[in-house]
């Protein structure tokens, strides 16, 4: 009988609550038991009451909340080996030998960590005498799968994370409101989006909404780009356009790697004539209720995370699962991590290119 841990970590996601609930009912219906890790990592490595059996009733109403109810964390300490060894304890001092994590890129670098660590941390239990070697003996390998939790859009290798659509949702809602009133005084708007190092919210946000330019990390505009901009803003005007709407990822840059700021871009258009406004819209971006396509691919991801518990074998103990042309898919964790921190390295070496293709999971393969 399997006894599977699970947790939400990093930034919350809208469909975090459905990927709980399928996990705890699909584990309990298959005899396995499910425990609830509380506040992330951090629940993980103080153990005693952060971790508590859930049941079937314990996820009542979990589909339609945003946020995550079981709390997430930016945990620090889990960052640290002596963090991680004690979270290998309270796994092992609560019976817990398999993991499923639901977070971004951090989170999952995270778990890919202590997947690499985990006989090792065992080990250093035993000779640090928290353990005895009968104790620890069911525990030679850990399962742990990774659900990607990210308004973001961030992971290579799976075309979407749980809350990205969401997000996008809230985003055009937004930018709808703010195009109203900016057609009604004739105005330009700068509107920040989030998105950390990834421009996927920015370029579907811009895409939907006939924003007249978008700001990505992945692409960053040409040397000349202020002239670029000021001029096609200009022939959309004489166009009869009445309103100037600009997208920025939070993570934008140019081509020298320095952040391109909103406030800068409101000068460039306040200097063509523009009456300009920024707009950040923060957190409303991440919080609130799960659009349906994040209820479904959360819950379905939950059902194949335990599958792949379940199915696991030595040579896939850690996988992650994602969605590739509207399949669910099972890869290697690892390979996925990998490929997420070479999105940073290509664009930290103005290989933009890369940076780009990399983003695509056709890619990754
Ligand atoms: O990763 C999700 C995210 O919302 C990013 O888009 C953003 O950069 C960051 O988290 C904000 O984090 P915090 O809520 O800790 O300020």
């Amino acid at each position: 009988k399997k006894r599977i841990g699970f947790l939400t970590s990093g930034g919350d996601a809208p469909g975090m609550n459905a990927a709980v609930r399928s996990i705890v009912r699909v584990a309990t219906s298959r005899g396995c038991e499910a425990y609830a890790i509380f506040e992330g990592y951090e629940g993980l490595v103080t153990g005693g009451d952060m971790i508590k059996k859930f049941g079937w009733a314990d996820v009542r109403g979990y589909l339609a909340i945003g946020g995550t109810l079981i709390g997430t964390a930016r945990c620090s300490s889990f960052r640290q080996r002596s963090g991680r060894l004690s979270a290998a304890l309270n796994l092992v001092k609560n019976g817990i030998d398999a993991l499923i994590v639901c977070g971004g890129d951090g989170t999952l670098t995270g778990a890919d960590i202590l997947r690499q660590e985990w006989p090792g941390l065992v080990k250093e239990l035993i000779d640090n005498g928290k353990l005895t070697t009968e104790e620890a003996a069911p525990y030679e390998t850990l399962n742990i799968v990774g659900l990607v939790g990210s308004i973001d859009n961030d992971m290579t290798s799976t075309d979407i994370t749980i809350g990205a659509v969401t997000s996008l949702h809230r985003i055009c809602e937004a930018v709808d409101c703010i195009s109203s009133t900016a057609a009604s005084h004739s105005r330009a708007f700068v509107i920040e989006v989030m998105g950390r190092h990834c421009g996927w919210l920015a370029l579907m946000a811009a895409i939907s909404n006939d924003a007249d330019f978008v700001f990505i990390p992945e692409r960053p505009p040409s040397e000349n780009w202020e002239s670029e901009m000021c001029k096609i803003i200009k022939k959309h005007r004489l166009l009869g356009k009445r309103k100037t709407i600009i997208i920025v990822a939070e993570g934008a840059i140019d081509r020298k790697l320095e952040p391109i700021k909103s406030s800068y871009i409101k000068d460039i258009l306040t200097g063509i004539g523009l009456d300009t406004r920024v707009t950040t819209l923060g957190h409303i971006q991440r919080g609130g209720r799960p659009c349906a396509y994040d209820r479904n691919l959360a819950t379905i991801q939950g059902v194949e995370a335990v599958n792949a518990i379940l199915q696991a074998t030595p040579e896939t103990p850690s996988p992650m699962i994602g969605l590739r042309g509207n399949k669910i898919t099972c890869q290697p964790l690892m390979k996925a991590v990998e490929l997420t921190h070479q999105v940073e390295v290509a664009i930290s070496k103005k290989d933009f290119r890369r940076a780009t293709d990399l983003r695509d999971p056709e890619f990754a393969e």
